[in-house]
């Protein structure tokens, strides 16, 4: 039977911390709403590096931690919502930067929930292509599309990147079960990014490009606290596990609340959830990466834990895997 194991995991976020304190500054806001809210104290903002740029060091970082030469990789997989170019992609430019001559290389784009989704893509190539490593990585600059006047979306999001290798197992699958879906209608009218126009000489009105994250925050909260429980609940029946079995959930890091909420509605502790939001806020793709590499960096997960990855985002989109490590 083929499947993967994880070698590990690592993560790179800018030096540079925004406090809401901060943001008080900037727009019409206070520490106190926002902690309330959504439970972010602060966040790291980019001041010059790019999505590639963080996707490198996050990258150098997983391979350190899994000892593992770069040459031996042969898939590239970045998820991303905030690339610094529609072409090449940047899975291409980290290919070009580690110099991986075997490597294949694409974006994914799942919004929040790309991480997750290229795990699952890695996983599937490596089962069924002969591909043997696999580098997967959650890279967002997202306060490259953030309104900075706009004080509903801008107090939310950060910049940073995780990454993990993927490697083939000839006997073992540490990946038990997925579920990975999405909504599209719903997306389109609750959470959109740079919309890019059609402004050739073909046409006569030159239409306005709309550059930044535009949010219906209220519905997407609805969404996110009843589809956050439907993963966990999916991936434990799919692989007949008990939630007391299960050593942490990691879900994608938009709002404390969020996480509360799923958490009452699942009737379990919250301390079951691993949470960094308020130190980062939603860094979108990258949040479920850099959460995992923290574990790992903490000590927190021993082999023969289970844990329970639970995304969603714009799309809009949902992903979840059970984890074996
Ligand atoms: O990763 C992608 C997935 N995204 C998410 O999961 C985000 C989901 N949504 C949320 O987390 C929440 O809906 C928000 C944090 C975005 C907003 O929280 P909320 O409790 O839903 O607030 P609201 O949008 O209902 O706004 C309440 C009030 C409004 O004022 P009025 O109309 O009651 O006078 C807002 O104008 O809070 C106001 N407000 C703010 N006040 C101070 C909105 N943003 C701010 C702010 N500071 N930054």
């Amino acid at each position: 039977m083929k499947g993967v194991k994880i070698l590990g995991f690592g993560h790179y976020c800018p030096e540079n911390i925004v406090s809401n304190v901060d943001l008080e500054e900037i727009v019409e806001t206070t520490d106190e709403w926002i902690i309330k809210r959504t439970g972010i104290k602060e966040r790291r903002i980019s001041t010059g590096e790019g999505t590639v740029d963080l996707a490198y060091k996050a990258a150098l970082n997983a391979l350190e931690n899994s000892k593992c030469s770069k040459d031996d990789i042969d898939l590239i997989i970045v998820a991303t919502t905030s690339p610094d170019k529609l072409m090449p992609s940047t899975a291409c430019s980290i290919q070009g930067l580690l110099d991986c001559k075997n490597a294949a290389a694409f974006d994914i784009s799942a919004a929040c929930s790309g991480f997750v989704y290229s795990l699952i893509v890695a996983s599937s190539l490596i089962k069924t292509t002969g591909k043997k490593k696999a580098l997967v990585i959650g890279s967002e600059v997202l306060s490259k599309i953030v309104d900075w006047s706009d004080r509903s979306t801008c107090v939310l999001f950060g910049d940073g990147a995780g990454a993990a290798i993927l490697e083939i197992s000839e006997n073992d699958d540490c990946i038990i079960s997925t579920c990975f879906a999405a909504d599209g209608n719903l997306g389109e009218k609750s959470l959109v990014a740079a919309e890019l126009k059609i402004n050739t000489p073909f046409i006569s009105d030159n239409l306005e490009e709309k550059r930044y994250i535009e949010m219906k925050g209220g519905e997407v909260f609805k969404f996110a606290v009843s589809v956050l429980p439907e993963i966990v609940r999916e991936l434990l029946e799919k692989s007949n596990e008990d939630i007391n079995d299960i050593k942490f959930i990691v879900p994608h890091q938009a709002n404390l609340r969020i996480i509360d909420e799923a958490a009452r509605r699942l009737k379990i502790n919250k301390e079951k959830f691993y949470v960094n939001v308020d130190r980062y806020g939603n860094t979108s793709a990258a949040s479920i990466p850099i959460a995992l590499s923290e574990l790992f960096e903490k000590g927190l997960i021993n082999k023969g834990d289970k844990i329970i990855l639970a995304a969603f985002g714009g799309g809009l989109t949902w992903a979840g895997a059970l984890i074996k490590f």
